[in-house]
């Protein structure tokens, strides 16, 4: 190990599988390179996703947390040729090497980029996961819709969670589709100061109004899912549109790729769910299907310059310090919980 980096560094790290409101601060040693593609950064904040802890029961402790993170390179792989010590990047740290609300955190060459110029540590912390899971999406959107999206009408559930609230910029301001959110009572009156006037073109509270009949039977081409509301929208579905869905269940053959441990009824379990999905949502003329987002450079080069041409900005409800466990707490339960929140919540570390 270099001789400015110390040994050991505080991370959040369980000592057993946990709800959010046991997380602890614990003193750990501070990982070091192992594999030619990987990068050691120098973690300046961090933000918190709601994936789960891997209950694969095959993890071991103390169970670091995080895939997101903003830092500077102070180390990189003997096959690491785009990176080089003090380079300021942002990265979703591939699952293996999760630990990213850490001093120190590792990830590879090719799911890291240079962080925007014109955001901070935490604002582009903010991004990696919750930003390139909404492009991918929306990728996938274009290539399944006739023409691409641009001028149709995209819906995308929860304008100010965080993949909503990439997904609807994106949608509106690279994609050039006209977008339909959804929010909370509490929220609506923020969506356009957050997002900029007419970002989304309609936001409906889905609390009090009648979503479907607010956005239009039959009026949608894609649907972003942030929200597991697949079955619930059809209604809003154009023939032949279709719905890429992060947030029902991915199919037991993509979650074998993910974790190749899950065992066997699982698996066919998962297939079997996602069939009935596939059948229903084909009844109605709308192809479906799940996305689980691969980090890479590209998109997160793509995501860095939108963002340096005022396409794109992150929302971060709300930044906490390392050392406050009772705010990480409290913000980690929030989101576990899947509602109260606004944007992403940060962690600053240095
Ligand atoms: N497959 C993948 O690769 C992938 C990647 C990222 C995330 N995900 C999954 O996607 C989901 C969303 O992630 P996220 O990061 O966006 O979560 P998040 O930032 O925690 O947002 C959740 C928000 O959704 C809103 N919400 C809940 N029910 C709603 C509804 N029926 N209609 C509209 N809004 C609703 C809530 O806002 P209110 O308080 O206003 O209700 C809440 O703040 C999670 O299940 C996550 O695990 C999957």
């Amino acid at each position: 190990m270099a001789a400015n980096i110390p040994q050991t560094m505080r991370a959040i790290a369980l000592s057993k599988y946990c709800k959010p409101n046991e997380y602890a601060v614990a003193t750990l040693p501070t990982p070091s390179i192992s594999n030619p593609d990987e990068l050691l950064i120098k973690v300046h904040a961090a933000s918190v996703n709601p994936a789960g802890q891997n209950d694969g029961g095959k993890d071991s402790f103390p169970y670091k947390l995080g895939y997101d993170l903003a830092g500077t390179v102070v180390a990189v792989g003997t096959s690491v040729t785009n990176f080089s010590p003090g380079d300021e990047v942002y990265s979703r740290v591939p699952g293996h090497l999760r630990g990213s609300i850490a001093q120190y955190a590792l990830s590879t060459s090719s799911t890291t980029a240079l962080k925007p110029k014109t955001l901070s540590f935490g604002e582009a912390a903010s991004m990696p996961l919750a930003a390139q899971t909404a492009l991918q999406s929306l990728y996938r959107g274009e290539a399944e819709t006739e023409g691409g999206l641009r001028g149709k009408t995209v819906f995308i559930p929860g304008a100010l969670s965080g993949t909503g609230s990439f997904g609807v910029q994106l949608a509106k301001n690279v994609f050039g589709a006209r977008v339909v959110s959804t929010v909370s009572s509490g929220k609506v009156g923020s969506v356009g100061t957050l997002l900029g006037k007419g970002t989304p073109d309609l936001v409906v509270d889905y609390t009090k109004d009648d979503v479907v009949k607010e956005i239009g039977k039959g009026s949608v081409d894609f649907m972003f899912d942030t929200v597991g509301q697949t079955f619930k929208s059809l209604p809003l579905m154009k023939k032949g549109a279709s719905i890429v869905s992060i947030s029902t269940l991915p199919s037991g053959k993509l979650i074998r790729e993910m974790q190749p441990g899950v065992p066997l009824w699982l698996k066919v379990m998962l297939d079997v769910v996602n069939w009935v999905i596939e059948l229903w949502t084909g009844w109605s003329g709308v192809r479906y299907s799940y996305l689980h987002l691969v980090g890479n450079t590209a998109d997160l080069e793509k995501l860095a310059k939108w963002v340096d041409e005022g396409k794109v900005k992150p929302i971060v409800g709300e930044s906490v310090g390392l050392e406050d466990i009772e705010g990480i707490r409290k913000g980690c339960m929030r989101i576990f919980e899947g509602k109260g929140g606004v944007g992403k919540f940060v962690i600053d570390i240095a």
